[in-house]
C-alpha cells in the first residue's frame, strides 16, 4: 500500500511577517486560489493513495487549524507533535505510525508549502519513484533543475546515466553561496525538492544507522501502555529525540540515495523571492498585492493590507510586506536574513 506523510509543522520563518508562529504560511491561501497551501497539498495526492492513507504531521498548537482545513481526515490521521524537532523526528513518528498499519508500506513524504503547477506530471513522477522503492530498500528524492545559486535548498549530485531513477553521488544541504555557485556551474547538480519516497524498511534501516536514538524510541514504542497513554508516549519520545532535519540527519549521510529528475512546475514557497518568481509581474517587473501606487519602482514585491494605501517612490529589488502589525522592508537579495530579523523581533515572531 501507498501512504502519504504531509509535513505541516514548520513556522516558515523566511516568509515573515506573513508567515507567523501562530499561523504559518502553509495555512494561508498564499496565491489567492481559494485554497490554502495545506489543502492544495492534500488534494494533490488524491489518486496516489486512498484518502485514509494520508497523514499530516503538525505541531500540537495547529491542531484546530488543521482540523478546520481538512475536516475529512480522521483524528488518527493528524499526528500532533508536542515540540518542534525539525523534520527527522516528524517523519520517524509518522513512519512508525504507518508501520503499525502496514509494515511493508511504501511512503511518500511531502512538505505542505510547495506549489506544483503540473499536477499530472507530478503524480506520474511520484508513481515512478514508488515503483522503484516497492522492491528495493533505497531512499528516493525528486530533483529539480536549478535556476540560480539559491542557498536555501539541498543540492544533489547524481551519476548521469540513462536510468530514470539515478544513483546519487552526494547530497549537500543548504551550501554556502560559493559552493552553490560551483554546483550550478558544474551542471550535474539538481535541487532537492524536499519530497521523499521509500518503503518503511528502507527508512527504518537508515534511521537506525544515522539517528539511532530517535529510532530506538519509536521502535520500542509505548511499552508501558497500561500506564501511559499514546499522548504521553509521544511527549516522552519528543523529549528524547534530538532536533535535526531529514536532510542533515539522513540524506547527507546515506549511501543508498537515488533521485528522479523532475519537471512539474515546482516551487518552494519558502521565501519572498520564491513568491515573487511565481507571481505575475507588471511592466516594471513588480509584483503587487494591495492598494499600491508606485513611482520609479522596479523588480520589487509589495504585499500590503488592502485597507491601507501604500505609495512608494524609487525602490529597486525590494520586499515590502505588511501583515498583522508588522511591516518589513528588505532588499530582495538579503531575504535569507529574514530569519535573523524574526529572531530579533522575538515577541512578534
Ligand atoms: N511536523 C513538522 N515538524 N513539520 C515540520 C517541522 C517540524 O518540526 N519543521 C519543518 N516542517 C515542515 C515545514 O512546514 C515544511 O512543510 C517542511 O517540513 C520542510 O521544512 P522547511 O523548513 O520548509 O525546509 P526547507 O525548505 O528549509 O528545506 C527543505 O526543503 C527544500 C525544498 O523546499 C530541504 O529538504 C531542502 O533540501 C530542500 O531543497
Ligand atoms: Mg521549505
Amino acid at each position: 500500500d501507498t501512504f502519504v506523510i504531509i509535513m505541516a509543522g514548520g513556522v516558515g520563518t523566511r516568509f515573515w511577517p506573513f508567515s507567523r508562529t501562530h499561523f504559518p504560511k502553509q495555512f494561508h491561501d498564499v496565491l489567492g486560489t481559494g485554497k490554502t497551501l495545506l489543502q492544495q497539498t492534500v488534494e494533490r495526492f488524491y489518486g496516489v493513495c486512498p484518502v485514509e492513507n494520508i497523514y499530516i504531521v503538525t505541531s500540537l498548537e495547529y491542531k484546530d487549524i488543521v482540523k478546520e482545513q481538512v475536516p475529512f481526515l480522521n483524528d488518527e490521521q493528524i499526528l500532533l507533535e508536542p515540540n518542534r524537532r525539525n523534520t527527522a523526528p516528524c517523519i520517524a513518528y509518522a513512519c512508525y505510525k504507518i508501520a503499525s498499519r502496514n509494515p511493508n508500506a511504501n511512503v511518500v513524504v511531502a512538505p505542505a508549502d510547495h506549489i506544483i503547477l503540473k499536477e499530472d506530471v507530478f503524480r506520474d513522477t511520484i508513481k515512478v519513484a514508488l515503483g522503484a522503492t516497492r522492491n528495493e530498500d533505497i531512499l528516493v528524492t525528486l530533483g529539480i533543475q536549478p535556476s540560480r545559486p539559491d542557498t536555501g535548498y539541498g543540492y544533489i549530485q547524481y551519476i548521469p546515466d540513462k536510468l530514470t531513477v539515478k544513483k546519487v553521488k552526494s547530497f549537500t544541504e543548504k551550501p554556502h553561496l560559493e559552493l552553490a555557485m560551483q554546483f550550478l556551474d558544474s551542471g550535474d547538480f539538481v535541487w532537492n525538492a524536499g519530497i521523499f519516497v521509500w518503503n518503511i524498511n528502507a527508512f527504518k534501516k537508515a534511521l537506525k544507522k544515522f539517528q539511532p536514538y530517535t529510532a530506538e524510541i519509536f521502535e520500542e514504542g509505548n511499552t508501558h501502555y497500561y500506564l501511559e497513554t499514546e499522548d504521553m508516549f509521544v511527549q516522552r519520545a519528543y523529549q528524547h529525540c534530538g532536533s535535526i532535519s531529514i536532510d542533515n540527519g539522513i540524506m547527507e549521510k546515506a549511501d543508498n540515495v537515488h533521485v528522479v529528475l523532475s519537471n512539474f512546475g515546482w516551487s518552494d514557497l519558502g521565501t519572498w523571492k520564491s513568491l515573487y518568481e511565481v507571481s505575475e509581474k507588471d511592466e516594471h517587473m513588480n509584483v503587487t498585492d494591495g492598494n499600491v501606487i508606485l513611482y520609479d519602482t522596479t523588480n520589487s514585491i509589495i504585499k500590503t493590507p488592502k485597507d491601507k494605501l501604500v505609495v512608494i517612490n524609487g525602490l529597486d529589488g525590494f520586499i515590502v510586506a505588511e501583515y498583522d502589525g508588522v511591516l518589513l522592508i528588505c532588499k530582495k537579495e538579503d531575504e535569507q536574513r529574514v530569519k535573523e530579523f524574526v529572531a530579533d523581533a522575538k515577541e512578534v515572531n
